[in-house]
């Protein structure tokens, strides 16, 4: 069925962070590509001018955006109106529908704290903005835990449809990420290897070199299983393991991806290590004596045809060593047939970011020729092109087309709680870890028994 595109974009929490640091920049890029041509209304309750709105589009375009682009922001400005006013206030909401005009079929896109969707998605409704066409756009986090995610699918569906709902995970918008599943069914030689005959064990690692920069109160009630694994690092193990889809229709890709998490069992309390940086207790915003992790390692395992057996561990931590997302995935180690030396394992490796690699571990004889082997890497390596869209871009640009396919459906986001929902409030130990390392040793007990892959920045040819 051919979708309709919106005939606006109305952003709650338009002068907020997130507008500042991501949707202004992607709004001008939309612009320049010719896929943004409706009106734009941000909403918020600052007491702002639309001139200030104005002037907060330009600062955040020189800050986040690469540069205020004359041309491109002069027609961004052209579409963008201003709607201020309290949420709970209906006034707000008649005044939006005088601010939309003749637009019929807006997508309302949700900037905006959780807590908050249920009073405007009603006042939206009861003020006529919510005409067949519209859509809703929500960011994470959708939930905190399986019984608020499911809370909070009531209070959409209280007035949007499920196919209306396009719920941001912004990971979906990265290409390096959107391409696992192409890159997957469309080569052969991957695909002969990609199951538990062949792969030992896979590894997700999300590390970031930096604290919770300015965040705190935010993650201090988050933690790092909440905030990028159960949602972004979820996304990247589905589309890891999931079977080529019948059809290439959203709900065809969607449905496979739902059907690995279906697969996952819950998580027990034993296979997850959290850690915490030191210093992160003196981050403004953090509770005193907080036990929420800023480091997470877990295994977990797909109990599947093609995947039972094999452990699958994510990482993932703030203040590490690196910057870098990637996978590694090992292949069974081959018989010895030189005495000399037993081969390390063969492994595929897939870096995410900060530069798309695709990578195969090898072993070659070494320079003195004593046949002991040499770990060495075959590797393709893609810097993005000047016209790639940010993941923000491309999201936004798909929601107002109507293509689901990039955006987090409710019984997936309700089956990725039902995995972490064990382990959310369990009392396991928080061991502290200094910065700039891999996080607390306590996570090696859960490591294979190759060890940590940790992404290494300084050299590209072998692990
Ligand atoms: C966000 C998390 O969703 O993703 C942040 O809240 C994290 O804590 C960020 O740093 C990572 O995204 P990206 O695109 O910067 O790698």
């Amino acid at each position: 069925m051919q979708e309709v595109s919106n005939d606006a974009l109305v952003f709650f929490g338009a002068t907020g962070d997130l507008a500042h640091k991501k949707i202004f920049p992607a709004l001008q890029t939309m612009v320049k590509r010719g896929t943004l041509n409706v009106p734009v209304i941000g909403v918020a309750k600052a007491g702002w001018t639309l001139e200030q709105l104005r002037e907060r589009a330009r600062d955040s375009l020189e800050k986040h955006g690469g540069g205020v682009d004359p041309q491109a922001f002069a027609k961004l400005l052209s579409l963008l109106a201003y709607v201020d006013g309290d949420y709970a206030d209906a006034a707000t909401f008649r005044s939006l529908r005088k601010a939309l005009g003749g637009a019929q079929r807006p997508a309302h896109y949700l900037a905006i704290p959780p807590s908050m969707f249920s009073v405007v998605v009603q006042q939206l409704a009861a003020t006529g903005c919510t005409a067949a066409g519209t859509r809703v756009v929500v960011e994470k986090p959708f939930g905190h835990d399986l019984q608020s995610a499911r809370e909070l699918n009531r209070t959409l569906h209280a007035v949007f449809d499920e196919s209306c709902i396009f719920r941001i995970d912004h990971y979906l918008g990265k290409r390096p990420v959107h391409n696992m599943a192409f890159f997957r069914f469309t080569n052969a030689m991957l695909e002969a290897f990609w199951n538990r005959y062949n792969i030992s064990n896979v590894q997700i690692t999300m590390a970031e070199d930096f604290g919770v920069q300015g965040r705190g109160a935010f993650y201090d009630q988050t933690g790092t299983v909440r905030d990028v694994i159960q949602n972004h690092l979820f996304q990247v193990l589905t589309y890891l393991a999931m079977e080529p889809p019948v059809r290439t229709d959203s709900e065809a890709l969607r449905d496979e991806k739902v059907k690995v998490l279906k697969a996952i069992p819950p998580l027990a309390a034993v296979d997850l290590v959290r850690g915490q940086f030191r210093g992160y207790l003196d981050e403004k915003g953090v509770a005193p004596g907080s036990r929420t992790e800023t480091f997470a390692a877990l295994r977990l395992e797909i109990d599947n045809w093609r995947w039972q057996g094999v452990p699958f561990f994510i990482r993932a931590g703030k203040s590490l060593a690196v910057t870098c997302t990637e996978v590694v995935a090992e292949l069974r180690r081959p018989p010895t047939v030189f005495p000399t030396w037993t081969p390390r394992n063969n492994y595929f490796r897939l870096r995410i970011s900060p530069v798309n690699e695709l990578a195969i571990g090898l072993n070659v004889m070494d320079e003195e020729e004593k046949a002991v082997g040499q770990p060495a890497e075959l590797m393709a390596s893609r810097h993005a092109g000047p016209n790639e869209m940010d993941a923000y871009e491309r999201v936004l640009t798909d929601a107002m087309a109507g293509d689901r396919t990039l955006f987090a459906r409710q019984d997936y986001v309700e089956e990725a709680w039902r995995i972490v929902d064990p382990v959310l409030e369990a009392a396991t130990p928080v061991h502290v870890y200094e910065p700039g390392t891999w996080g607390p040793n306590q996570a090696d007990r859960l490591a294979p028994s190759s060890g940590w892959h940790n992404p290494d920045l300084t050299e590209s040819a072998s692990l």
